[in-house]
């Protein structure tokens, strides 16, 4: 367990980065003429082919390093039909040629480790593609080798057309079943029809699901992101839903005990390779106190997601809660939180928030102060905004794709990438001639320069880092406070210096000094319109308007 606790603290100050690849940076366009020449394997048809790929990842790594971010986790790569853009899987050992090919994955993970920085894949086991090979085969007859690797019910013999069950699946309107007219049964998907759930009651599928992990492993891969980690354990007898919540996507409410066995299994078998590869998982059931039993013993997952944040409005007082929340739960069971603001599946936080660039600051200022690993979503650093998608162009079964439009890396027509004329595949993100990567690294005032004057502040002061949170009393309920460092003096000897954070969720200046005593020095400021404090100063006790600061004592630097 040791071993696995050293691994677990490389982790707990790192900002991980994730990147979506479809809206990353196309870089080599042979990987898209390889795909529409495989035709079956071609997008669907309503979706233009303009999809970024691991070489436009590979050529920006350097972005990722002057960010200052620790790892990146990469949605699927894998070979798909795209009917859920990836989280369809077809084959779990492989990428899919719209992305590039395993050569282009080993030299992307390469160069990542050469500037330091990890890479995490997105492991999606609750579900597979229907065109994955072992699907195909599940379907083929009843008494097919891989068909009980899928959830399979007989129909009701008097009423053959209601499905299974009373659950719903995400995206659509529909039940969480489809029924397959050549075997006369309904199989079980808590997402798209094309999606089908394995059975993980089925020992194949763990053994199966063990070497895929291993083979990403021996490539040298850091840890995966795990997709619906909670759906894996289902409750065998399939019962229905209470009615108040049967319209409720299933996906959001599966918690079966049986899922402990299957996370300590995968666990223990990825504990066994050197580089102590990292397990995030996302649990999606919101309560915190749900999440936390997915950390088991130290056992289970090393992280997982945290998502109420996600669903927080821009307040003080919600954002207070959500951090008692969190260490009330998480602390006494020793489980490491994790913050998030925003992903592939949830508008852009700062659209979330209204729009304004001084609340993506205040945002910045606050994801990095927290106490946990911090995910940030690729653009999130520029300050991007969900892009209006007309109708026409609407691809997403889910209706998610303002937040997947194209990174803008600089102010030209096609924004840095290799589209040679065509169209990306959704429209870029808003504003992309100003709010793109070249401009925004040109200017020490951008939202881009702030996240990195923060990520390199979190490196080297402890107290940021892996320091223990305690919630100020500021006054104002808008103004959200706490104070990172360690309680124990020992820490304090050591010279590693306590920092505050401020946040001021008003629109109206805020006094904030009552709750400070001493002088305190502004580290970094979330600047922007109508700041009232300047970095390296004295704070005067005051934050304009939705004003954001990390505050350090005057007489050390942060170590
Ligand atoms: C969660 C992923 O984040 C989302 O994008 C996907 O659609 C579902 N899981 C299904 O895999």
């Amino acid at each position: 367990m040791t071993g696995a606790r050293e691994a677990l603290a490389w982790w707990q100050g790192a900002v991980v980065y994730q990147i979506y690849p479809r809206s990353y940076c196309l870089a080599d366009p042979s990987g898209r003429r390889a795909r529409l020449a495989l035709g079956a394997g071609s997008p669907p048809d309503r979706v233009r082919d303009g999809a970024g790929d691991l070489e436009g990842i590979r050529r920006h790594l350097d972005h990722v390093a002057e960010l200052g971010a620790d790892a990146i986790w990469l949605s699927p790569i894998y070979p798909s039909p795209m009917a859920d853009f990836g989280y369809d899987v077809a084959d779990y050992c492989g990428i899919d040629p719209l992305f590039g090919d395993l050569d282009t994955f080993d030299a992307l993970l390469a160069d990542a480790h050469d500037r330091s920085i990890r890479v995490l894949l997105d492991w999606v086991p609750n579900h597979t593609s229907d065109r994955h090979p072992w699907f195909e085969d599940a379907r083929r007859s009843r008494t097919s080798a891989h068909r009980d690797w899928y959830v399979w019910r007989d129909p009701d013999p008097l009423d053959p057309a209601r499905p299974p069950n009373n659950w719903k699946r995400a995206f659509g309107e529909g039940p969480a079943w489809t029924f397959d007219e050549l075997t006369g049964q309904w199989y079980l998907h808590l997402f798209l029809p094309e999606q089908p759930d394995l059975n993980w009651a089925t020992p194949e599928v763990v053994e199966a699901m063990e070497g895929v992990l291993d083979f990403w492993l021996a490539r040298g891969v850091d840890g995966f992101r795990i997709d619906v980690v909670h759906g894996l354990g289902k409750p065998p007898e399939l019962d229905d839903v209470p009615d108040a919540q049967a319209d409720i996507p299933y996906s959001a409410l599966n918690d079966h005990d049986s899922t402990h066995p299957i996370l300590r299994r995968l666990r223990a078998h990825v504990d066994r390779w050197p580089q102590q590869p990292l397990l995030v998982g996302e649990v999606f059931l919101i309560d915190a106190g749900k999440v936390a039993k997915y950390y088991g013993n130290g056992d289970e997952l090393h992280l997982a997601f945290n998502f109420a944040p996600m669903f927080s409005p821009f307040s003080g007082v919600s954002f207070r809660r959500r951090l008692e929340e969190i260490e009330a739960t998480l602390g006494p069971v020793d489980a490491w939180p994790t913050w998030v603001l925003s992903n592939h599946d949830r508008p852009r936080h700062r659209t979330r928030f209204g729009g304004s660039e001084r609340r993506a600051r205040a945002a910045a200022v606050l994801s990095i102060g927290m106490r946990g690993t911090v995910f940030l979503y690729a653009g999130e650093e520029l300050g991007l905004e969900d892009t209006e998608i007309p109708d026409e162009l609407a691809v997403d079964p889910g209706g998610r794709d303002g937040c997947r439009a194209p990174i803008p890396w600089d102010a030209s027509a096609e924004h840095g990438w290799a589209l040679g004329g065509s169209e990306a595949w959704l429209p870029f993100a808003p504003n992309a001639t100003t709010l793109n990567v070249a401009n925004e690294a040109r200017d020490d005032s951008s939202v881009l320069a702030l996240y990195q004057r923060l990520i390199e502040f979190r490196r080297r002061s402890s107290a940021l880092f892996d320091g223990d949170l305690q919630l100020l009393e500021a006054g104002p309920e808008e103004v959200l406070a706490f104070r990172r460092g360690r309680r124990e003096k020992a820490f304090a000897e050591a010279g590693e210096g306590e920092v505050v954070v401020l946040v001021n969720f008003s629109d109206v200046e805020q006094p904030v000094d009552e709750a400070l005593s001493g002088p305190w020095v502004v580290e970094v400021g979330s600047g922007g319109e109508g700041s009232l404090t300047t970095e390296h100063e004295l704070f005067a006790g005051r934050l304009g308007p939705e004003e954001a600061v990390i505050l350090r004592r005057p007489d050390r630097g942060a170590r």
